[in-house]
């Protein structure tokens, strides 16, 4: 099949997917704000799945708190609003493709590392950075990669072989052996699915531009960066989602760009190393 009929099936498979629930609509039009606890917190309360999902997460080794936490305010206090959001997010949207035929030709466990390694990289990046809030960003890193669900599901044996080919050659990118085989790259099917969902301008240029971020619009450069950077740390420190080929030492132009000294970066990648347990036990 020719790449335009490949990408126009991809369109097509976007399409035919259903619009997102509206308790994940709601929390991703909710604010993130400290102020926005509240207004989290109740959006959850009426999903009994997140609900303990959250408990959970809150009264993990990671929170540590002293005390068991036993309601969703707490938790959502204790673990931050905008993290909650990411999470929320991104296993509600996870769950949306998961069924028994799913789960054998996607590996949801691999997926969510990356995204949660990206997301913990982002908020320990922005740490550094002025003018730009960590809030905004986790949610970002967190559905950056989305696209790939997208391939790997829908597209199962021609994703495998630009994976087989990404590793057999590795010196070839991920997003060029995907442009060869679709005629379009997991950047810009995440796009598609963002549109599709209705996702914020921020977040669709994230997922759009994080492996261009220089081709991003002024107002989203920098977070496109930090997304990309985000990603590169996860993959350095061996939470890459699937293949990611070209893994530079230093991304250099991206640390030229975020004014983030190269002794700086290496801090941040240690402290995202050491916090591995932590990302795997979300
Ligand atoms: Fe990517």
């Amino acid at each position: 099949m020719d790449k335009t009929a490949q990408a126009r099936l991809v369109v097509q498979k976007i399409e035919q997917l259903p619009t997102l629930p509206v308790m994940v609509m709601r929390i991703l039009e909710a604010s993130s704000s400290d102020n926005s606890i509240k207004e989290i917190s109740e959006i959850i309360e009426q999903d009994q799945t997140i609900c303990a999902r959250i408990l959970r997460v809150a009264n993990s080794a990671h929170f540590g708190s002293l005390h068991q936490i036993t309601t969703i305010s707490n938790a959502v206090a204790l673990i931050g609003p905008n993290t909650v959001k990411g999470l929320v997010l991104g296993t509600s949207i996870v769950d949306m493709f998961k069924n028994e035929n799913t789960e054998k030709r996607f590996d949801v466990g691999k997926f969510w590392i990356h995204s949660i390694s990206s997301a913990t990289a982002a908020r320990l990046l922005s740490k550094h950075l002025m003018d730009i809030r960590a809030d905004d960003l986790f949610t970002a890193a967190m559905l950056h990669d989305i696209g790939k669900i997208i391939f790997s599901i829908y597209f199962q044996d021609e994703y495998r072989i630009v994976l087989r080919n990404a590793e057999v050659y590795g010196k070839k990118d991920i997003v060029e052996l995907e442009m060869g085989m679709f005629g379009t790259d997991h950047s810009v099917v995440g796009f598609w699915l963002g549109e599709k969902w209705k996702f914020p301008p921020l977040l669709l240029n994230c997922i759009r531009y994080h492996h261009k971020p220089e081709k991003a619009p002024p107002e989203y450069r920098t977070h496109c960066y930090v997304v990309g950077t985000s990603s590169i740390l996860s993959a350095q420190v061996g939470q890459g989602s699937s293949v990611h080929n070209l893994i530079p030492d230093n991304p250099v132009e991206y640390l030229e760009y975020l004014k983030i000294p190269e002794t700086k970066y290496e801090d941040i990648r240690k402290e995202l190393k050491e916090q591995k347990e932590n990302i795997e036990a979300f």
